[in-house]
């Protein structure tokens, strides 16, 4: 019997803090949920606010089922765990847990512009984070492949490039990048109206998940400029710069739009960070733009990198005046951005350990380690996806708080699944899953808990039940040994694969 109770057990994903197993099987179904005692008051005393605030102890007996928490958030987590029992065990096994996270932020950014998934989809994820524990859904809602969010004050944004010609980002890559209007000839895509991503805010905080909406700026922004030319750099001769990538941080309309959306969003997405991307502006159109000319010479600029960096100073003082702050990748470090800006570190972990010095709190999605678009087993086995290896057990051993960092200043890490690579929903779910399993550990479990061996047995567990039911998974019977063995990056051939899982 005890046997069977370790292994009904140590089958949560995330792994608690701490855990008993007792003598026997739960028969009971009711759950009661009674004031708090003094060994659980005891036990997270010197807990961090936002630890307390979702710590939990469940005891379960042969005839019992008792939840204390401090905080409904609490109790929602120790149900999700009874939930997760219930799903990988047939019998609940008798045990009591005291758990808290390790860290505030755990999340999952979707791609909905290069492939758009649709409301039954995302809801589907907010379950599935719920059973996991995570707690922030990131969503990439406009991209050059797509504007995917209802835009009242511009609604061109979405009548005009919502739907794009080519279905997937590649086949629409090879036409020529063309977006187009609902109902046109070979269009496909979609977009999120207000009352579905109220849906989706209200979903996610019923299983106590923060929504936080992404405005791209001011790359990737194609779509934009083709919807409202207004926002794009102009040559020298005042000609509009069709099909760049990047806004024009000269140009007042671009800030006019930029404010009118945030405004708009910011009336949907209660979210206390509000990201505003910022990665891989290009900046080939800004130097001899008159705008971005005129805008450096008033500014005292000499580099165009500066006009980034005006740009983002700019929109980050307009969300903080609506009592929000920002969220934006790395490259925001790069040219000047307040200290109460949070930086999503994506181009490895360098972005991230150089932001908590400068004294920002950091968010770690490295692509090395956190980006679930990336291979996770063989090319040769594997759909076409981009990237490097990045393997359960490689994804699984991440570190957030890498040496040099503040750990206070580490808010969590989180997953990142660009979609140029995913054009269904099946794919998404086949890429995340069981990847987001370790993303869990590393985000909610004690570091010093974590082992890999037995992660890989539960994780086995786990994905088989979400295949029962109905989430479309990476089969792991069929891992490599390289995938199995850990190894980062595809080694170069005849370097000796060892695999002890
Ligand atoms: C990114 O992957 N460009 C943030
Ligand atoms: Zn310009």
């Amino acid at each position: 019997m005890i046997t069977v109770l370790l292994f009904c057990l140590l089958q949560l994903i995330p792994l608690p803090v701490e855990f008993t197993p007792e003598q026997g099987v739960c028969t009971a179904d009711r759950i009661t949920v009674k004031q708090c005692g003094r060994s659980f008051k005891r036990a997270t005393a010197d807990l961090e606010a936002f630890q307390k605030q979702e710590a939990y102890r469940l005891t379960i007996k042969p005839g019992s089922i008792v939840i204390e928490a401090l905080s409904t958030e609490g109790e929602f987590r120790a149900r999700k765990s009874i939930e997760q029992m219930r799903l990988t065990c047939s019998d609940l096994p008798c045990c009591t847990i005291t758990d808290w996270p390790r860290f505030r932020h755990r999340g999952l950014m979707l791609d909905e512009s290069r492939s758009f998934k649709g409301v039954e989809f995302i809801k589907k994820q907010i379950d599935a984070m719920a059973l996991l524990k995570l707690n922030v859904l990131h969503l990439h809602l406009d991209d050059s492949a797509g504007w995917r969010i209802q835009i009242d004050s511009y609604p061109d944004l979405t009548a005009k490039t919502a739907w794009r010609i080519g279905w997937d980002y590649f086949a629409w890559e090879k036409g020529g990048y063309k977006l187009a209007a609902e109902g046109a000839p070979g269009a496909s895509g979609g977009f999120y109206s207000k009352e579905d991503l109220k849906e989706i805010v209200a979903y996610a905080a019923q299983r106590f998940i923060t929504v936080i909406p992404e405005i791209e700026m001011p790359g990737h922004s194609m779509e934009v400029g083709y919807a409202y030319p207004e926002v794009l750099c102009t040559t020298p001769q005042g000609r509009v710069r069709k099909g760049a990538w990047d806004l024009c941080p000269g140009s007042e309309a671009t800030f006019k739009l930029l404010e009118s959306v945030l405004k708009e969003v910011m009336d949907i997405f209660p979210s206390p960070l509000i990201h505003i991307g910022g990665d891989e502006a290009t900046m080939k159109t800004w130097h001899d733009c008159p705008a971005c000319r005129a805008r450096m010479e008033q500014e005292g600029y000499t580099d165009v990198r500066q006009l980034q960096g005006y740009m983002i100073r700019r929109i980050e003082k307009f969300v903080r005046s609506h009592g929000r702050r920002i969220i934006g990748w790395d490259e925001i470090l790069e040219t000047g951005v307040p200290k109460d800006a949070v930086i999503q570190s994506w181009r490895g972990v360098s972005g991230g350990i150089n932001a908590s010095k400068a004294g920002h709190e950091v968010v770690m999605s490295p692509n090395t380690h956190c980006y679930y678009n990336y291979y996770q087993d063989l090319i040769r086995k594997e759909p076409a996806a981009c990237g490097e290896l990045v393997s359960l057990r490689f994804t699984y051993g991440y570190e957030p708080v890498a040496a040099g960092m503040d750990p206070a200043r580490v808010r969590g890490v989180q997953a990142n699944l660009w979609c140029e690579y995913i054009p269904t929903p099946k794919h998404a779910e086949y890429m995340l899953y069981p990847r987001l399993f370790a993303l869990a550990e590393t985000a909610w479990s004690p570091a010093e808990r974590k082992e890999y061996k037995a992660f890989r047995r539960r994780a086995l567990n786990l994905l088989e039940a979400f295949r029962k039911i109905g989430y479309n998974t990476f089969d792991m019977s069929t891992e490599s040994d390289l995938a199995r063995s850990g190894m980062q990056r595809f080694p170069p051939e005849g370097v000796p694969i060892i695999v002890d899982d």
